[in-house]
């Protein structure tokens, strides 16, 4: 990488044509905000101290979303997106050569165009332009070309003529420059039916200073859409989730019906691992090897070890599944449940901040809360942990080798220990004993005959 390039990432707009109370950036695609994407692809050009986003609406709540440590610019009103450059330019290295702009609500671009653009102004131009061309420009600026092919002109929907408002190759909004456009944002006026200031004037006074912007054309106008919708939003994820699972099956792994599954950009699967149809996979969360994933689960930010197997319908929150586990269908980890190397986790059975040690089983009808359990458990059908007494929370701890039987209640805080008995119904509210046998219900009383008798009445009544 070379130390030459900074970034300004525009991104201090509102977005009123989100009609949303959250500043567009702050909106997701493919599992991450705009504005992270963006950061995201400057990132590839240049390191984070050389990276500045410009803010303004909603600039507390923009600055946090950002992950990496770049540097923030504040535009406290947005009186144009040439104005918002130079609120930039105090944190901006005045030794970098290049200088490129790229817009917050822009989150499809690839490195490969960010590399032409530079490489192309390193030639020795004084700027580039990133363009393509649309079937609808509608909304964004036209270019208007030289007869070099040079950039003339770029004209804004409000100010195009008819007959400008019909050129269908665009301005994207991507632009990498020389020093020299620092003197020329200065000239800019908002002479224009928005009165704003259009950074998009720079090219024609780079023209009356002897310069030349060339456009690089990018064939693929997708790379570059914009997003000032909620429709384009929606569109813009849809091919970041096609990128995301594109980029997963070349490393190995299996998708069924690619378009139906959402995969977030963080999101890590070894290969040999099966995502079947449907599936979500949230936030970081990562998966290993020889993996299958059922149908309709949704997993988010949590980790799934090697050889795990996901029967459909699993919903999972900041889980930890053990090689070898199986899950499902239908059953439920909450955050903190840790499902140890080889553990059986049936239909509705829901784990809360609770670890099941390896080998163990609850394959049925469960709820197991604050608890800590030990190897080899075979929980009933039917268990339930009373963790919680109304006002605190309290732990139960089954130790290893416990056979819980079906339908036992067990209030916390209370310990199992290790190879005890609980026979089926049981209320156990006391601790039990290493290998003891521990029978918490009401004995049963059998009365001979007494249904038959019952019958006889009801015959005589009538
Ligand atoms: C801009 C371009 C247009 C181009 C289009 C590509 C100008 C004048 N026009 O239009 O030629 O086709 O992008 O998508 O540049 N912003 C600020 N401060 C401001 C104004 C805007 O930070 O004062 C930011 C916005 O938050 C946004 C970006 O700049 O991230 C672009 O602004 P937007 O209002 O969307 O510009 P467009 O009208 O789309
Ligand atoms: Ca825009």
């Amino acid at each position: 990488m070379k130390q030459d390039l900074s970034v300004i990432i525009l991104a201090a707009g509102q977005g009123t044509r989100m009609k949303s109370k959250k500043a567009k950036v702050l909106h997701e695609a493919g599992g991450e905000t705009l504005l992270n994407h963006v950061v995201q692809q400057a990132l590839t050009v240049t390191d984070p101290a050389r990276v500045v986003a410009v803010i303004g609406h909603q600039a507390d709540r923009v600055r946090e979303s950002v992950s990496a440590p770049i540097q923030f610019a504040l535009q406290a009103e947005q009186k144009g997106t040439g104005h918002a450059v130079l609120c930039a330019q105090p944190f901006v290295d005045p030794s970098s050569e290049l200088l490129m702009i790229l817009s917050g609500d822009g989150p499809l671009i690839l490195p490969a165009t960010l590399q032409a653009l530079a490489e192309s102004v390193r030639g020795g131009i004084q700027g580039a332009i990133a363009t393509t061309e649309v079937d609808d420009p509608t909304g964004y600026g036209r270019i208007i070309r030289n007869e070099q092919g040079g950039i003339a002109a770029i004209v804004e929907e409000k100010a195009a003529t008819p007959e400008i408002r019909r050129i269908r190759e665009i301005n994207a909004g991507v632009y990498c420059f020389r020093p020299v456009i620092w003197k020329l944002v200065e000239q800019i006026h908002p002479s224009n039916p928005a009165g704003e200031y259009y950074l998009t004037d720079v090219v024609e006074l780079m023209m009356h200073s002897g310069g030349q912007v060339t456009p690089l054309l990018v064939r693929d106008s997708t790379e570059l859409l914009g997003i000032n919708t909620m429709a384009e939003l929606a569109v813009a994820d849809g091919i970041l989730r096609q990128r995301k699972a594109m980029e997963l099956m070349l490393s190995g792994v299996t998708i069924e019906n690619p378009a139906s599954v959402t995969i977030d950009r963080a999101v890590t699967i070894d290969p040999d691992t099966v995502i079947e149809a449907n599936v979500q996979l949230r936030g970081d969360t990562r998966v290993g090897g020889g993996c299958r994933i059922g149908t309709g689960s949704v997993l988010r930010n949590c980790v799934v070890e090697d050889n795990v197997s996901i029967l459909p319908y699993v919903v999972a929150d900041q889980a930890h599944i053990g090689s070898n586990a199986n899950v499902g269908p239908f059953a439920r980890l909450r955050p903190k449940a840790h499902a140890c190397e080889g553990t059986h986790i049936g239909n509705f059975v829901e784990l809360k901040n609770t670890t099941l040690g390896a080998g163990s089983k609850a394959n049925h009808l469960a709820y197991l809360g604050d608890s800590d359990i030990g190897s080899g458990v075979n929980i009933g059908a039917g268990t339930i942990t009373c963790n919680y007494d109304g006002t605190k929370k309290h732990r139960t701890n089954i130790q290893k080798g416990v056979f819980v039987g079906s339908n036992s209640t067990l209030v916390a805080p209370v310990t199992i220990h290790q190879g005890a008995y609980i026979a089926a119904a049981s209320i156990i509210t006391q601790d039990v004993q290493p290998d003891a046998l521990a029978i918490g219900r009401a004995r049963q009383e059998n009365k001979p005959g007494w249904a038959k008798r019952r019958r006889e009445m009801d015959t005589v009544e009538k």
